[in-house]
């Protein structure tokens, strides 16, 4: 299985993931920020995870081919992008694939981005089914946060 973590920051879901998919599968990181993927690079070599590779985006792109991944994993991340990385995202998922979104839960919590600029789940479900997906599953994560499952539709 490729996953794909879109703003995999320090890698908090990278190695799990990593992990998941096992020797024959394939993660990829990626983030804006190079010192991030330099610290995910530096990690997945401690740790010898040769099945993770860090690659730095731009938020108009992410330097992967269409339809490439399984899942594609926006953790955290969805509340701060623009669409462009959103519509990235989606590009780069197979049809059939899914992406898993987490977020932190619109309400006021002790950390976290201000509560202005979060996204209930029913906000980001909608954002995320305007760009094609239908969402298979929603779980509730506890006090903070959210997570919605969502399928790229096969084509006809
Ligand atoms: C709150 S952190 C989440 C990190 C990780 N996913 C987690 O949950 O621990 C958001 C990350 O998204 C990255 N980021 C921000 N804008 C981005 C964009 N347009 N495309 C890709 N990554 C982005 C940031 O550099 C940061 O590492």
């Amino acid at each position: 299985m490729t996953v794909v973590d879109v703003g995999a920051g320090s890698g908090f879901y990278t190695f799990p993931a990593s992990e998941r998919v096992g020797p024959t599968g394939r993660v990829y990181a990626v983030d804006v920020s190079q010192e991030l993927i330099d610290l995910i690079r530096e990690r997945a070599a401690e740790r010898h995870r040769s099945n993770i590779e860090a690659l730095v985006s731009r938020p108009d792109h992410v330097p992967l081919p269409g339809e490439l991944a399984d899942r594609v994993l926006l953790a955290n991340v969805l509340h701060g992008v623009p669409p462009a990385t959103v519509a990235e995202a989606v590009r780069i998922l197979r049809p059939g694939g899914r992406l898993v979104d987490v977020d932190w839960k619109k309400e006021s919590t002790p950390g976290g981005p201000p509560v202005e600029h979060r996204l209930a789940a029913t906000e980001a479900r909608r954002t995320l089914e305007g760009y094609g997906l239908e969402t298979n599953a929603e779980w509730d994560l506890g006090p903070y946060h959210y997570a919605l499952m969502l399928e790229k539709k096969r084509r006809a």
